[in-house]
């Protein structure tokens, strides 16, 4: 009897995830090749670490009481009792390879960068989904301000270099446990008296984590940080200073920026310097292509130490893949394609002529003809149909005799006319045709 099947299906990609179909290919391509040219060029070595990560490691770096940790993280218990979260962003892993592999040890400071897949769970939108993809840098083991600036450097030559032209940094800095204490009193005196004004996110962040406020996206909360008192009031001798040195290099570099002293961006571990990559305002981007911002980053100094390294410095930043793609897109920006067009077609008739087929595709392949066929078909009028279709210069065919003789059909697909070569100089030949 016959086994009886339960018809189950079509699937669906889950929400907020993508296929990366081979249209959008030469987009990603592109982008890892601008990405990881200019990150060589900068002195940064390519890293990649697993997809995932012990929970504790995101919720002690990224912060308890930040959007990823409470309500993003793709979290899961294995089989053997371990809580692992798919990563949401590639700074912590990167902090926990340099402690593991002991790269204090390496000379410093160490200068990494990453492309590849984050996970957070987040309401999709154009520029916003649940599996994205970030190409981010590092640099490990400096506290000089002239290398938050060198990320910033390269942030800004790599957008330039895809295409993206119009944008600028929104900059702040976020002191250090010297200042940031006295700044965070002032903000909860800011916010007590307006407690019930608050979100119910933003009443429980003042007791826990204060500097979130400046970070939701209610209306009502934003309103209220209007008049909320800035950080950079508040910093200490030396992040001054510190700032103030950044900003001293963006504007020998000639790289645009706009304080921003609400900037807080939604990880916990930074400290001084913070900024995003935006648009400008006439970047020439439609509405719906206007993503929030292109990347972001900033000093994480106690973030080695935090997860049990050495007090060592970090600075970096991630900017989003799919939104580099989304503004090209807008802006028209072409891109190469990744696999050029066939230029020729190789047909084969009977026996012989199938067998021999495979050898010949290499051989042009070897002298770098593109080459399309259509080996499982048979007759010469279907094989020529598709040789039509792909709009080649020129057929090959290779039937039962031509295979017998040693030699090969060279059909110019335009006029038809056809003639007789000898297998040993076919190549030649083409490659004359395809000149002409
Ligand atoms: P982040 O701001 O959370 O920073 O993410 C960096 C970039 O990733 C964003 O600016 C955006 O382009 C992209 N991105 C984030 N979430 C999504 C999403 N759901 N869908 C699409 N794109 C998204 C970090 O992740 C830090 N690790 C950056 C850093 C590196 N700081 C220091 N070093």
């Amino acid at each position: 009897m016959a086994e009886k099947t339960k018809k189950i299906g079509p699937f669906q990609r889950p929400k907020g995830t993508a296929d990366i179909l081979p249209e959008e290919e030469p987009y990603w391509e592109r982008i890892r090749k601008v990405v990881s040219a200019f990150a060589h060029a900068y002195g940064f070595s390519r890293i990649e670490t697993p997809l995932i990560e012990e929970s504790a490691l995101f919720e002690r770096s990224v912060g308890e009481a930040t959007d990823i940790v409470e309500k993003q993280m793709y979290t899961f218990r294995t089989r053997g009792g371990d809580s692992l979260t798919l990563r949401p962003e590639g700074t912590a892993p990167i902090a926990r390879v340099y402690i593991e592999e002991g790269m204090a040890n390496l000379p410093q400071p160490v200068k990494l960068y990453y492309i590849g897949p984050m996970f957070r769970y987040e309401q999709p939108q154009a520029g916003r989904y649940r599996q994205f993809h970030q190409f981010g840098v590092e640099i490990i083991g400096e506290q000089d301000s002239a290398s938050d600036a060198q990320t910033m450097q390269l942030f800004w030559v790599i957008f330039q270099e895809l295409g993206i032209k119009k944008i600028h940094f929104e900059v702040n800095s976020l002191g250090c446990p010297q200042c940031r204490p006295k700044y965070r009193t002032e903000l909860k005196e800011y916010y007590r008296p307006k407690t019930a004004k608050l979100c119910p996110d933003c009443r429980r962040r003042l007791k826990e984590n204060p500097l979130r406020l400046l970070d939701c996206k209610n209306e009502r909360c934003q309103e209220l940080k209007a008049n909320a008192p800035h950080l950079i009031d508040h910093l200490c001798q030396e992040c001054h200073n510190h700032f103030t040195s950044v900003l001293e290099f963006l504007d020998e570099l000639e790289i645009p920026y706009l304080l921003n002293p609400h900037l807080v961006r939604g990880l916990d571990y930074y400290t001084k310097t913070v900024f995003e990559g935006k648009l400008l305002s006439d970047s020439g981007v439609e509405e719906s292509a206007r993503v929030q911002e292109l990347g972001g980053g900033g000093r994480y100094d106690k973030l080695i130490e935090l997860l049990g390294g050495k007090d060592t410095p970090g600075v970096g930043w991630a900017a989003g893949v799919e939104r580099a793609i989304l503004v090209m897109k807008a802006l028209g920006i072409a891109v190469p394609v990744v696999t050029p067009e066939p230029k020729v077609f190789l047909a084969q008739l009977g026996d012989l002529g199938k067998k021999r087929s495979l050898k010949l595709f290499e051989e042009l392949r070897r002298a770098g003809i593109p080459v399309a066929e259509s080996f499982g078909r048979s007759s010469i009028k279907a094989q020529l149909r598709i040789a039509d279709k792909l709009g080649v210069a020129v057929a090959l065919i290779l039937g039962q005799k031509e295979a017998l003789d040693g030699n090969i059909i060279l059909r110019e697909m335009r006029s038809g006319v056809q003639e007789i070569i000898p297998l040993g100089r076919f190549i030649e030949e083409l490659k004359k045709r395809l000149k002409k």
